[in-house]
């Protein structure tokens, strides 16, 4: 699989088998991951891997945040902060052309509901890993952690794996500080479950599009 392969085969997959991933395979990916590029070198990145009994008890616990009626407490603004116009639009896109394949209807709050929690039980993943950065530094140094993600779920992708980045997993915090192993003073920016596709679930249908090249890019000359 060549990288343009990669990257037009990653999809955000929200189904997965129960099947875990030997820790060699996430140990070999990470060993390749870390060549992504940063700011000055800098190498902001931390990567908390949870998987098998940890991970249970992770989901246990931020349900039980869930079910006392908490409501998210991310440390770095969620990425639906202050979105506007075509921003908006492509965000709702977003949500209504996964509800409609899930047969929830937008109007249905409790179903839109149920989905939604899906992200703290990891999409049934058997790993979730969360990303985080020093919380002194600046949101442009965010920008490493980004290329870090990518690469690590092209990486995932070239060996048959998938993931499915999320903001959510950087929502309740405090669950993920007791039993990740996230460095003191890192500020939690976003999660990423993986693991085996489940390929017959409905859920992996849903497929996002793409504004086209001139909606995106200018050249002058
Ligand atoms: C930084 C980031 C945060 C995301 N957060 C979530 C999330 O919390 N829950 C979720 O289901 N998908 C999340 N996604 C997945 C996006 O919805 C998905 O990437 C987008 O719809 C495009 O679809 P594709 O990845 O299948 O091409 C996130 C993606 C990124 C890059």
């Amino acid at each position: 699989m060549n990288v343009t392969d990669a990257v037009r085969a990653r999809r955000t997959t929200r189904g997965f088998l129960p099947d875990p991933v030997p820790e060699a395979v996430i140990r070999e990916v990470l060993e390749v991951a870390r060549y992504a590029p940063s700011n000055s070198n800098t190498q902001p990145w931390h990567i908390a891997v949870v998987s098998g009994a940890a991970r249970e008890r992770l989901q246990n616990a931020i349900f039980a945040e869930i079910n006392a009626g908490k409501t998210p407490y991310p440390t770095w603004p969620s990425g639906g902060v202050g979105l506007k116009g075509e921003y908006k639009d492509r965000q709702r896109a977003c949500g209504f052309g996964y509800y409609a394949t899930m047969g929830v209807d937008r109007d249905d709050a409790e179903g839109r509901r149920e989905l939604l929690l899906k992200n703290w039980e990891f999409f049934g993943a058997p790993h979730a890993a969360f990303l985080s950065m020093p919380e002194t530094m600046h949101r442009a140094n965010a920008l490493d952690l980004g290329i870090f993600l990518q690469t690590f779920m092209l990486l995932l992708t070239e060996r048959g794996l998938a993931a499915c980045p999320q903001g959510a997993l950087g929502s309740y915090p405090g669950p993920v500080r007791e039993i990740a192993d996230v460095p003191a003073g890192n500020a939690i920016l976003c999660g990423v479950s993986f693991g085996y596709a489940d390929t017959a679930a409905k859920i992996n249908t849903v497929h996002m599009d793409r504004e086209p090249i001139e909606r995106i890019s200018s050249f002058t000359s």
